[in-house]
């Protein structure tokens, strides 16, 4: 199975869950490029059998870099006529969406659209969404502390921790599985 883990990483919090998915994918066997996104990186997605993409959430939506990546090779693949009307499912792909997000206004609520946006690129390539992941992530820099202890989700301090990335590593055996 060729696997692609594609990311965005500002502060840490994404990347260090990528390298949890990277880690358990090759312990069950299979080959994993991991990749994170950069100005300008090309990558040939239709070629991949499963691909993980993450990112952390900045005002609702994934980091910059990552915006830019899929703005970039949506256009790409809509040139190339690989994503048409309908979006046509390509039998056996699949893709995994993941955020890391610190949910201190709303909760989940505000990181939902970055999953969104990012699961759009797939789906319009006809490549089914098979899952979500939401890990939370303490906000770094010193002037949103309050955040990671006074948000709606509570003390979020150093989380991702080993109890999160134990999920995640869980999921994608589960995921593989199947
Ligand atoms: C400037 C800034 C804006 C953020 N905006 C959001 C947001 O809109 N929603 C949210 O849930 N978390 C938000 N966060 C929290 C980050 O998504 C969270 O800390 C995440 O784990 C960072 O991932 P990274 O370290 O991989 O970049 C924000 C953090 C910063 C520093």
């Amino acid at each position: 199975m060729k696997v692609l883990n594609l990311y965005h990483s500002t502060t840490g919090n994404t990347a260090r869950v990528a390298e949890t998915i990277n880690k358990a994918v090759r312990e069950l066997g299979h080959e994993i490029d991991a990749v994170k996104v950069s100005k300008d990186l090309e990558a040939d997605l239709l070629s991949y059998d499963v691909i993980f993409a993450g990112s952390g959430v900045y005002q609702w939506l994934p980091g910059k870099p990552m915006i830019e990546f899929i703005t970039r090779i949506r256009k790409h693949y809509v040139d190339a006529g690989e994503i048409i009307p309908c979006a046509p499912r390509r039998k056996g792909r699949k893709a995994i969406i993941y955020c890391t997000y610190g949910g201190a206004h709303t909760g989940v609520n505000e990181a939902i659209p970055a999953v969104k946006f990012m699961g759009q690129l797939f789906d319009h390539l006809g490549i089914e969404v098979v899952d979500e992941w939401y890990v939370v992530g303490e906000y770094h820099p010193e002037k949103y502390r309050a955040f990671s202890t006074t948000g709606r989700l509570g003390d979020i301090t150093g989380r991702p921790n080993e109890h999160d990335l134990r999920e995640v590593a869980e999921k994608v055996t589960g995921i593989l599985r199947v």
